[in-house]
């Protein structure tokens, strides 16, 4: 039996690299899953996610939705539920960078990061358990979260200070809402990816940057999105059971060095 059988499934940026192997791999358990991205074609190129997924026989829908803004996460879950009824499992992964520094960050920036990659988390957070809430639990569980953090929520990504910052608070944001919402049988996890390539724009994959990534992680190679998708699955499924508050890394060892 498919893993996320009957299940539905928000991904946020799931157009292009570690959302879309999300995606992809929860419609391959058997999930409707709703893509939530600002655009629809996927950044390293080929078919839209959602195309992809109906091709292969799975059920998926792209909803166009900045997280930043309310009243789109808001629509985002409204028009999920009334397409499939419920809302099971939320994966909170698009987000930002800017690789400044502390002065070289300009306010508009620092808006702009916290913005999405904090704000909008909240955003995404707060209308999913508020559908979560409003729904019978199905083997004991209302619903489940999962907020992809990094590993440079953890320790500094050096020069690049809001995206750090909002990482860490994403890696508390899922604590707090773990401890808060336990009793409501609603899980809430994250996953800190390490380096993963993906075809991000910006300095992302710069020789310099893949070099100290290669530096940093013990394992012999730096990740791919299906490592974190994975962990995604996981989390998900009813494979995952007590497990609540976590920040599960998928570092190639990154962390632990
Ligand atoms: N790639 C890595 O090495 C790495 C490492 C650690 C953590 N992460 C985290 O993994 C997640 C995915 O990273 P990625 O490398 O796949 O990024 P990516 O840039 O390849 O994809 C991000 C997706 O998010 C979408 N997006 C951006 N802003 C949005 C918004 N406001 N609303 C909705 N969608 C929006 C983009 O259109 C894009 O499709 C991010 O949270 C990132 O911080 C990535």
């Amino acid at each position: 039996m498919a893993l996320l059988a009957k299940k539905i499934a928000i991904v946020t940026g799931a157009s292009s690299g570690i959302g879309r192997a999300i995606a992809l791999k929860f419609a391959a358990e058997g999930a409707c899953v709703v893509i939530a991205d600002t655009v629809e074609l996927p950044i390293e190129g080929g078919q839209s996610t959602a195309a992809l997924i109906e091709s292969s026989g799975g059920t998926a829908l792209h909803i166009a939705t900045d997280i930043s803004d309310w009243n789109a996460v808001d629509a985002l879950v409204t028009a999920t539920v009334t397409r499939f009824g419920r809302l099971d499992v939320m994966v909170n992964n698009a987000a930002i960078y800017t690789s400044t520094n502390l002065i070289e960050t300009s306010p508009e920036q620092w808006s702009r990061v916290i913005g999405v990659n904090l704000t909008g988390f909240f955003h995404c957070c707060k209308r999913a358990v508020m559908q979560m809430l409003a729904q019978e639990p199905v083997n004991d569980l209302r619903g489940r979260i999962i907020n992809i953090s990094s590993q440079h929520g953890m320790v500094a990504c050096p020069g690049d200070f809001p995206y750090s910052v909002s990482k860490g608070g994403i890696v508390q944001m899922t604590r707090q809402i773990a401890v808060d919402h336990a009793d409501d049988l609603i899980v809430c996890n994250a996953i800190a990816p390490g380096k993963i390539i993906t075809g991000k724009p910006g300095v992302a994959n710069d020789p310099d940057a893949l070099d100290y990534s290669r530096q940093r992680t013990p394992w012999p190679r730096l990740g791919s999105p299906n490592d974190v998708a994975g962990a995604a699955l996981f989390l998900a499924s009813d494979m995952a059971s007590y497990v609540t508050g976590i920040n599960l890394m998928v570092d190639g060892g990154w962390m632990a060095g």
